[in-house]
């Protein structure tokens, strides 16, 4: 599973790309406001910190200006994901870009039907978003089953699951048993998947005896 994570904080990625376990960023306008930063000099710094795909989405809703955000997002790096909404503009600038050789990461996916579109648009990525269905009380991982096994039907599909809108490890977790190709997730998050309180406990514990031999490694 790729690890992206969902965030426009420079330091976050930076921190996160130096494990060496960051595949991946995926912004969007929210995420922007809250870094505070000129939008598209801050792509181009997390292009530059990031090897992997960094989505960076189109602020307008019509097809026509879509298209122009689209060219100057585009043209900041080649590992730029175009991120549209899943609307017909969206992905009809989403079948343009990908038949250009574009990535295009579909967003804002909450049901198969939606999924199978991006899919046949061409897209790289299409992002349903698990969390945001579990707040309304509808079951955001059965989403990411069924769009994994209607992709696995159709081997002419090469759109990749990047489940988004994540907010724990479980959701992490099964949508990795579930065959996703991609996760997105906020640094907290991320944060989690490291801890269990047998490791805590457990380092705790050898650290003690080792003092107590005496020894030293090094
Ligand atoms: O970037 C898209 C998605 O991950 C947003 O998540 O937490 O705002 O529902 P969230």
């Amino acid at each position: 599973m790729k690890f992206f994570v969902d965030t426009a904080d420079i330091d976050d990625i930076k921190d996160l790309a130096a494990t060496g376990l960051l595949d991946g960023v995926t912004t969007n306008p929210s995420l922007v406001k809250k870094a505070g930063k000129d939008f598209i000099p801050l792509i181009k710094e997390i292009c530059d910190v990031v090897s992997g795909p960094v989505s960076a989405e189109v602020a307008a809703t019509d097809y026509e200006t879509m298209r122009k955000e689209a060219e100057v997002l585009r043209k900041i790096a080649d590992h730029v994901a175009v991120k549209v909404p899943l609307t017909p503009d969206g992905l009809k600038v989403c079948k343009e870009l990908s038949d250009d050789g574009t990535m295009v990461n579909v967003t804002l996916c909450f049901s198969p039907s939606q999924a199978i579109l991006a899919a046949k648009a061409g897209a790289a990525f299409v992002s349903p978003f698990v969390g945001r269905l579990d707040d309304i009380s509808s079951d955001g991982l059965s989403l990411i089953s069924d769009i994994v096994r209607i992709y696995e039907n159709y081997d002419y599909f090469d759109t990749e699951v990047l489940v988004a809108s994540v907010r724990n490890p479980l959701h992490i977790v099964e949508s990795a048993k579930m065959g996703a190709h991609v996760m997105t997730a906020p640094p907290s998050v991320i944060a989690q998947l490291y801890k269990h309180p047998l490791t805590t406990s457990g380092l705790a514990a050898f650290v003690e005896d080792w003092k107590k031999t005496g020894q030293s490694i090094l």
